[in-house]
């Protein structure tokens, strides 16, 4: 099995080309990642000498490296995208531009290169379902839940669904669409709350809390996202979408709380800011499909345990933060890659 990983040097695709590589001694995987700010090879230094791992660095949206790239390939996992909503608030044009027009030139790369009918997995996001309302905690995402997404950044993740889905019901392309909660582990940009609070306090800095911090999410570990995602690569049904979450919701102020506590911080290092705009309430996702049909269930995102670990990881990884909060990490690819060729 040769799987070419779109958007591989993020925070959820090192994970996954690691996972792939440990757990699947049988495939090999070439990462298309075009290095945005967010895109950094050195979460992947550790394994970028194997020999079953290929970084080919590439945009999307670009048909000529998908004509050159695709062709070798038996299954495509789709994780390239703009990701935080933050941005896509202060500038939405790079987000319908990679998020749904990329998965487009991409899904007519993949047809061009006789993909049709080989796997196509689309890494979608509970974000496309919109937002629950606090007051009925027993009402969750299931994937017959209307697509109402609220932000540019799922509006534009929502693109990228529908256009999936119309691939599926116009040329029977054999694609699988997974919609998962927020992920948290290694190697997450420092703009996501828990790598940003956690930095923040190692730096001495107070932690900025949105709004009223009622807020709620689904915590799930990203090895367990990734798991869930090969699952569905190998055993999903063609055409069908898979929720992927933790069962494991918490106010923003409960995983503040959690965190200080954890790093022997009190109260006062909460600074209460300006809410984000259209700010979602709430996010749950219902993962019995899943469960069911492809027997996939959260095995390393217990709390207080998996966010313990995490916060470890950051605290005994200054290097890996301080050098992607200061830019230096940009060169990583011309000093270890551009060098060789
Ligand atoms: P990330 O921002 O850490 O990584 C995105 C990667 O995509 C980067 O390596 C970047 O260089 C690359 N990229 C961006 N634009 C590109 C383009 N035009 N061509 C090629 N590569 C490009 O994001 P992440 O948190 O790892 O998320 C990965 C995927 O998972 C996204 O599709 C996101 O919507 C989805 N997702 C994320 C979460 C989460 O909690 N982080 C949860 C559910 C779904
Ligand atoms: O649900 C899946 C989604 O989770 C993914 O599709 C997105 O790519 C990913 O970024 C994430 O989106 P969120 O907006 O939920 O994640 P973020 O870490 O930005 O924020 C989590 C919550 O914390 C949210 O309610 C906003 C709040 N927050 C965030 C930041 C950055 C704060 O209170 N302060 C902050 O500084």
């Amino acid at each position: 099995m040769h799987i070419v990983l779109t958007g591989g040097a993020g925070f959820i695709g090192s994970n996954f080309v690691k996972l792939v590589l440990r757990d699947r001694p049988d495939y090999r995987i070439t990462n298309l990642d075009a290095l945005t700010y967010s895109g950094n090879l050195e979460n992947l230094s550790d394994i970028e000498h194997d020999e079953r791992y290929t970084f080919v660095k590439g945009d999307v949206r670009d048909p000529k490296v998908l004509d050159a790239v695709l062709p070798d390939a038996d299954a495509v996992v789709h994780m390239a995208a703009e990701s935080h909503v933050d941005r896509s608030i202060m500038d939405s044009g790079p987000f319908v531009d990679t998020n749904t027009r990329g998965t487009q030139v991409l899904l007519d790369a993949w047809r061009r290169a006789g993909g049709n009918e080989k796997r196509f997995v689309y890494v979608s996001t509970d974000e496309v379902y919109g937002s629950l309302p606090l007051e009925n905690p027993e009402i969750k995402f299931t994937e017959s839940t209307p697509l109402d997404p609220s932000s540019p950044y799922s509006a534009s993740k929502t693109g990228g669904d529908l256009l999936v889905n119309a691939y599926f019901h116009t040329f029977g392309m054999n694609v699988v669409t997974t919609r998962c909660s927020n992920n948290f582990g290694p190697y997450q940009f420092p703009e996501k709350v828990i790598p940003l609070f956690v930095t923040n306090l190692i730096e001495g800095k107070k932690v900025p809390l949105y709004g009223d911090g009622k807020n709620v999410r689904d915590w799930l570990h990203v090895d367990d996202h990734c798991e869930a995602i090969l699952t569905v690569l190998e055993k999903g049904t063609a055409g069908q979408v898979y929720n992927i979450g933790g069962n494991n919701e918490r106010s923003n102020l409960e995983l503040t709380h959690s965190i200080l506590e954890i790093m022997g911080f009190g109260e006062e290092m909460i600074q209460y800011v300006e809410d984000r705009l259209g700010h979602d309430r709430r996010y749950a996702i219902d993962a019995s499909k899943i469960k069911n049909e492809l027997g996939w269930g959260p095995s390393r995102s217990a709390w207080p345990a998996a966010l313990e670990s995490t916060v470890k990881w950051y605290v005994d990884n200054p290097q890996w933060w301080q050098r992607v909060k200061s830019g230096e990490y940009q060169s990583y690819y011309e000093k270890q890659y551009r060098s060789r060729t």
